[in-house]
């Protein structure tokens, strides 16, 4: 076996070790060296090979550099394990009250919404939706609002600019929608009666705001349609719904008024909840609150989807989402709801 030089190898250790720059290359230092396989491990090793003097001299060097290769290393580990290792940043003092997270909730007009649905669902009404962009057909003739009629000034409409406007034919011609009740038309044409649904959905109409007025508001629209439906059905419909949205027991009452799509026509009215009909500013003293229109569906409405009046009956109505999540939460400004303030939203 050739004669090592065993100063060469603790030259070379120690220069190896100065340039370990991590834990893991100076445990490859160590087992290079002093491993099993180690090169100052084979010298030991082969020391029984010597006669007795070479032995004792060779083997007195070779112990004392696996020491000194030994020291070395265990110095510069120490080095690693204080720079890696910090107590003070990894201690967990597990007794601390914990962050609390930020939770979002839902908006206060999305609580109603789902309310409103989930009654109206017990009650077999299924929900359906329509499209935000419709037709001047969908949003007025096939309702019966004549084309010179002053109902269609009744409400103040947004127009989509399209090209050649005056040349397309009314199921062409584009507007936001001014309220839910062409969906009505969209499902009759469809489904087969009979038939309960709600459609909730946003509106637009063109018109300057107040406390109760917005330009984007959201109504839930309402239709049963069968052989034998009266006003008395929808009385009874629409009072076990307000009663069990308010959760109160509440009068209504149905004040004759016209709408081009239902005859005959009614305005809904319930008995303040502000003031229990002793006399508020909300209902302007009155004792009674506008919630929405209603009405046995017009024979021309059944017509024009495709259905013969004479096979059936129905009513429809249309409610303010806004104006009934101002009655549940006593809210007096309707331009709270898309206000983004959050004063008013974390009070929900
Ligand atoms: C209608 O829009 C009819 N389509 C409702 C209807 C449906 C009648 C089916 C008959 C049969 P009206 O424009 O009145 O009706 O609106 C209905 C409800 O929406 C009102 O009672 C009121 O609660 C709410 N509302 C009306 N205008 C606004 C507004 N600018 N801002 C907030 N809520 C409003």
């Amino acid at each position: 076996m050739p004669k090592i030089n065993l100063k060469t190898i603790k030259n070379r250790a120690k220069k190896e070790i100065k340039k370990a720059a991590d834990l893991k290359e100076l445990n490859g230092v160590f087992n290079k060296y002093l491993g099993k396989r180690g090169e100052l491990t084979s010298v030991l090793r082969s020391l029984k090979t010597l006669p007795e003097k070479k032995r004792k001299e060779r083997g007195k060097l070779a112990n004392k550099i696996k020491r000194e290769i030994e020291e070395i290393i265990n110095e510069k580990k120490k080095n690693f394990q204080v720079s890696t290792f910090k107590p003070q940043e990894e201690w967990i003092d597990v007794t601390r009250p914990g962050k609390k997270p930020i939770l979002g909730h839902l908006h206060p007009l999305t609580q109603v919404k789902r309310d409103v649905e989930e009654i109206f669902q017990s009650m077999g009404f299924s929900v359906v939706e329509g499209p935000e962009i419709e037709t001047e057909w969908y949003n007025f003739d096939a309702l019966n609002v004549p084309k010179d009629h002053p109902a269609r000034d009744m409400q103040d409409t947004f127009w989509i600019r399209q090209e050649n406007k005056e040349k397309l034919t009314d199921k062409k011609r584009e507007i936001m929608r001014t309220h839910t009740s062409p969906v009505q038309v969209r499902y009759m044409e469809k489904n087969q009666p009979p038939l309960r649904i709600i459609i909730p959905g946003r509106i637009f109409r063109h018109e300057a705001t107040d406390s109760r007025n917005e330009m984007i508001f959201h109504h839930i629209e309402g239709l049963m349609v069968d052989k034998n439906i009266s006003l008395a059905n929808f009385k009874a419909v629409i009072e076990e719904f307000l009663r069990r949205l308010f959760r109160k027991e509440l009068k209504i009452r149905l004040i004759p008024t016209f709408f081009p799509f239902v005859e005959p026509g009614v305005e809904i009215d319930i008995s303040c909840i502000l003031c229990e009909q002793k006399g508020c500013s909300v209902c302007k003293n009155t004792g009674w609150l506008e919630v929405m229109g209603a009405g046995m569906v017009h024979p021309n409405v059944f017509k024009n989807s495709g259905l013969n009046p004479k096979d059936w009956q129905g009513f429809a109505f249309g409610v303010g989402m806004e104006r009934l999540a101002m009655l549940k939460y006593k809210i007096n400004d309707i331009r709270l709801f898309h206000s983004g303030d959050l004063r008013f939203f974390n009070q929900f």
